[in-house]
């Protein structure tokens, strides 16, 4: 007869102890820099409206959508993302809120992705995100932020680093080719984001249905080549100003002025090193609308490790009411292959404290004893073979990985004494069974 199936559905997966013990790894050290920074942990339901991810987080999600009718025939979806679910509850207590927020998460999402390196159909993520504060200073902290979740694994300047990049610079970028409308800044940034993983020839094809003028199409593809090449705040002004009149870098420089202090903010921060200018992010989610980030192993390989940016409208947009926010989330898929590359992530051992073997007339005092020390915090194993043999239950004890092996025997308890071997060492010692638990402490 055919079984069940016995592996996950395709781009999810299992879990055993030595994985849990690696993925709760990862999220201490994520949760431990989370509080450095002074985040407070937050949680959200795992099924939300279905609206709320249609309305803001741009078509690339909504496609991905794990989205069904509960039997109230509403419209749900498994979140894909925490970001609107985080603007949901903040939104009900905007008139109340502390400024800044810093909360942070660690949860599973969903989206439903071709499975391959890098990319699952559930994963978790670590989201960070500060919201009431508009300053630059608030991206920058996050950008260490973010830095110093992967620096916490041992990861240094070599294994990774930030591409920093400005969605403001691109909206004015396309106002300099007389594209205002949002609709159609939507559409170029999508394509705009999408640039490097496209030929030429199809990015200019879809360049010439939006502006409806084959010369414009062709030129703005030049133009856009070179500014996604430039590295440097003097390179981006060079870029606008063989475009643009003079008269109209007004709005240019005042936007690099803040760029500026962003830099100056990260150096202050010590982690200017780490971050590269890079205009050619631009991130897929639609509700960015300043700084954008996306953090990728060096050499640029494969899936980003994580990305965020700047969402000021995303509250107007959701809530009603505006609120500045800023925020980003590191995958642990991403993470766990570097972590691996780079030996970075301890063997996993099952281990106990304490197993007790014993002989089964001592049966009833060595479970006793078992729950006294488990009652003082040690971890404890005996056989629950209701027959095993003394020798058996030694043997079982040394492949169980324990620290201590305790014994009774009739001989021992009959003079109020067991034995407690260290593995490691080897040593013996006969210990009084009533001050056990005290003599264990020590
Ligand atoms: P995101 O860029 O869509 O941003 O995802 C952030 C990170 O989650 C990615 O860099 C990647 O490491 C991981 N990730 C995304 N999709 C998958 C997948 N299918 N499989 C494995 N890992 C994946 C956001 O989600 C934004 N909500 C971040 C944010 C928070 N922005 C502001 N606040």
């Amino acid at each position: 007869m055919k079984g069940i199936e016995r592996e996950p559905l395709p781009g999810f997966r299992d879990f055993e102890p030595a994985d849990c013990a690696q993925r709760n790894f990862i999220f201490n050290q994520w949760r431990s820099v989370a509080h450095t920074f002074g985040y407070e942990e937050f949680d959200g339901p795992i099924v939300e409206p279905l609206d709320l991810f249609t309305q803001k987080s741009g078509p690339e999600i909504v496609e991905q959508l794990f989205s069904f009718q509960d039997k109230g025939e509403r419209a749900i979806a498994l979140r894909p993302e925490m970001t609107p679910s985080l603007v949901r509850m903040v939104g009900k207590r905007l008139a109340t809120l502390k400024r800044p927020t810093k909360w942070f998460n660690i949860t599973e999402q969903f989206r439903y992705e071709r499975p391959q390196k890098g990319r699952l159909r559930s994963f978790y993520q670590f989201n960070a995100d500060i919201i009431g504060e508009s300053s630059s200073a608030a991206d920058a902290e996050l950008i260490a932020l973010a830095i110093a979740t992967f620096q916490k694994f041992g990861l240094k300047k070599e294994h990774f680093h930030v591409r920093l990049s400005d969605r403001q610079l691109w909206v004015l970028w396309l106002k300099v080719f007389g594209v205002n409308q949002e609709q159609e800044v939507g559409v170029l940034l999508g394509i705009l984001d999408k640039w490097e993983r496209r030929s030429p020839e199809s990015i200019q094809e879809d360049l010439k249905t939006v502006f409806k003028d084959d010369t414009k199409a062709v030129l703005f593809f030049g133009a856009t080549e070179l500014l996604r090449k430039a590295r440097t705040l003097d390179a981006i002004r060079e870029c606008f100003h063989n475009c643009q009149p003079s008269s109209d870098m007004e709005a240019l420089d005042q936007r690099l002025s803040e760029f500026k202090v962003l830099l100056q903010e990260l150096e202050s921060l010590s982690v200017r090193d780490w971050v590269t200018l890079d205009l050619t992010i631009v991130r897929g989610l639609a509700y960015y609308t300043g700084f954008v980030f996306e953090v990728f192993e060096s050499g640029d390989q494969g899936r980003a490790l994580a990305g965020g940016g700047r969402y000021d409208h995303l509250f107007e947009k959701l809530v009603g009411q505006p609120m500045p926010a800023v925020g980003f989330a590191a995958g642990d898929v991403t993470l766990t292959d570097l972590l691996r590359k780079q030996t970075l992530l301890r063997p996993y051992q099952s281990s106990v404290d304490y197993y007790v073997v014993f002989e089964q007339t001592e049966r009833q005092q060595a479970l006793l004893l078992a729950q006294q020390l488990r009652a003082a915090g040690f971890s404890v194993l005996y056989s629950l073979d209701l027959q095993k043999d003394l020798g058996k239950q030694q043997k079982k004890a040394y492949t169980d990985a324990s620290h201590y092996v305790i014994t009774l025997t009739h001989e021992l308890t009959s003079k109020g004494t067991v034995q407690i071997k260290d593995v490691k060492s080897g040593i013996e010692q006969v210990v009084e069974l009533k001050s056990l638990p005290e003599y264990l402490q020590q």
